[in-house]
């Protein structure tokens, strides 16, 4: 099949929650529009079109052309598939709409905050202006309830991002979607593209996500209060971690889910992506949990590995991946016939969530399928290596900070520097300069480290790994980023565990200069 048929021919499969969409139209299920302004400056559009309807004529006009998406945030009833859950979403669905644009484009998105509470969305692993970042205060205040927020910026670097509020434990509801940059240079060697959110669920089920974080920042004093919560939430006691994996180093997670997903969907009733035999796919994974790492399989293929957090790295094949809170990875498989589970394992946790990938007829893989290939061969950090267009060139540091991440699980608080709670550390940085961080875990606990506003480039023993904004750091171990202050502004440095930054496992890169 000729380059030209493969691209007309693409088609984009996200199932579950998520909008079927084309990639000619551009649009979303967001009711993404595009539309052109002079200059790039924006000539208040409406939010586009309705489902089902075309888009509005663009006009031959000079400046990068404007994406336009509406995003309503509020309580809303979901149906994950058997089981209908009370929760806080965008635009009613779980995981919210899905945004896509091209590099170099504008991004535009109204928030309608129809919630009880103030909130904000942050642009994971994108390096937006400061001023779009979605960090209360950094510099701009939350959208308060009833009201309307706006963001508007170029979308940076292709890839795969995602989107949350950075407001409290906002996250560990509905609230969160992927954006797809495309690269307006390569138009990618795949026939159909697989969006995958992976996500552990509680919201709806008896507990909250702000109850759970009570209770856990009460300590071990807080423990005794767990009586009666039907499934607790901080397992086990400091010296014997209720989830347990190697992978992990260890302790695996502080909090028991009832349920994990896979766009939106429970394994009794999966999403179903759909495919023909021989097609090459390419399969954007996103974990977009609070307190859960996934490990990630689809029987009978091998994973070819071609991204890390959005950005091309060497292509690796291996048979499974292991993602933590924040990260993603884009695969490259080419499909088999029959229908095959696409697993992700709750890691050390013990449930897992379920899509099925179908290109012919044949019995539906059972909800419980474990395929072979997760015990198989795993990507591991040390087999990434950024592409040479995207690698950091080697460069002597201007500035290193050591990162120091220390947890004291008795109290259950979480420091970075020895600061916590209001108290953030600060990591001072200077434009310009290239900046060192060391992140250094004295706890006995991974923390999937993540930096606002830029891609760092992890070193390994001295060698050039990959370009990411979010890295597992394992208990005991030391992961080397390096990054260029390229994007003034103040930027939350954290853990991507959502528990843990709420309890102070937070500071900020701080342009003093
Ligand atoms: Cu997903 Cu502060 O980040
Ligand atoms: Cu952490």
């Amino acid at each position: 099949m000729r380059r030209a048929d493969r691209v007309t021919r693409r088609q984009v499969l996200s199932g579950g929650g998520l909008a079927l969409l084309g990639l000619a139209g551009g649009c979303t299920g967001a009711r993404l529009a595009a539309t052109r302004g002079p200059s790039g400056v924006s000539r208040a559009s409406p939010a586009g079109p309705e489902p089902g309807q075309s888009g509005p004529a663009t006009e031959p006009v000079a400046g990068p052309r404007t994406r336009v998406a509406s995003l309503t945030a509020r309580e809303t009833d979901v149906d994950l598939g058997g089981q209908v859950v009370s929760t806080w979403a965008y635009s009613d669905q779980v995981p919210g709409p899905l945004l896509r644009g091209t590099a170099g484009e504008v991004l535009e998105v109204r928030l309608g905050n129809r919630l009880p509470r103030e909130t904000t969305i942050h642009w994971h692993g994108m390096a937006v202006p400061y001023d779009q970042d979605g960090v209360p205060g950094l510099p701009l205040p939350a959208v308060g309830p009833g009201q309307d927020g706006h963001y508007r910026f170029v979308l940076p670097h292709p890839g795969t991002y995602w989107y949350h509020p950075h407001v409290g434990v906002q996250l560990d509801r509905g609230l969160y979607g992927v954006v797809v940059i495309d690269d307006p240079h390569e138009p990618g060697d795949y026939d159909v593209e697989l969006v995958v959110v992976l996500d552990d669920w509680l919201d709806g089920t008896g507990r909250t996500p702000d109850e759970v974080l009570r209770r856990l920042a009460g300590g071990m004093a807080g423990m005794g209060g767990m009586a009666g919560t039907g499934g607790g939430t901080a397992g086990g006691s400091a010296a014997m971690p209720r989830f347990r994996s190697p992978l992990l180093g260890g302790d695996a997670g502080d909090v028991g889910y009832p349920y994990f997903l896979v766009n939106g969907r429970l394994p009794g009733a999966p999403a179903t992506l759909r495919a023909l035999p021989g097609q090459r796919a390419r399969i954007r994974l996103v974990n977009v949990a609070a307190d859960t790492a996934f490990r990630v399989a689809l029987g009978g293929h091998r994973l070819t590995v071609t991204h890390g957090d959005g950005f091309p790295v060497d292509p690796v094949t291996v048979d499974t991946v292991l993602l933590a809170m924040g990260e993603r990875y884009d695969l490259e498989v080419t499909l088999e016939e029959g229908a095959f589970p696409l697993v992700a394992v709750a890691e050390g946790k013990g449930g897992q969530g379920l899509a099925i990938l179908r290109t012919a007829a044949g019995a539906t893989p059972p909800a419980r399928a474990r395929p072979a290939e997760l015990r198989r061969r795993l990507l591991r950090l040390a087999d990434l290596r950024a592409t040479a267009d995207v690698a950091l060139p080697d460069h002597p540091p201007d500035r290193v900070h050591d990162v120091v991440l220390e947890g004291d699980m008795m109290e259950w608080r979480w420091t970075i520097n020895g600061h916590g709670g209001g108290d953030m550390a600060r990591l001072p940085v200077a434009g310009g300069e290239r900046v060192r961080l060391r992140f250094v875990n004295l706890s006995s606990m991974f923390h999937p480290m993540h930096v606002h506003g830029h891609t760092f480039q992890v070193r390994l023993g001295g060698r050039t790994g990959p370009r990411k904004d979010t890295v597992i750091v394992l208990p005991l171990e030391t992961v080397v980023a390096d990054l260029v202050a390229d994007n003034p502004g103040h930027w939350l440095t954290h853990c991507h565990n959502l528990y843990h930054s709420e309890s102070g496992m937070m500071a900020v890169l701080d342009y003093v200069s």
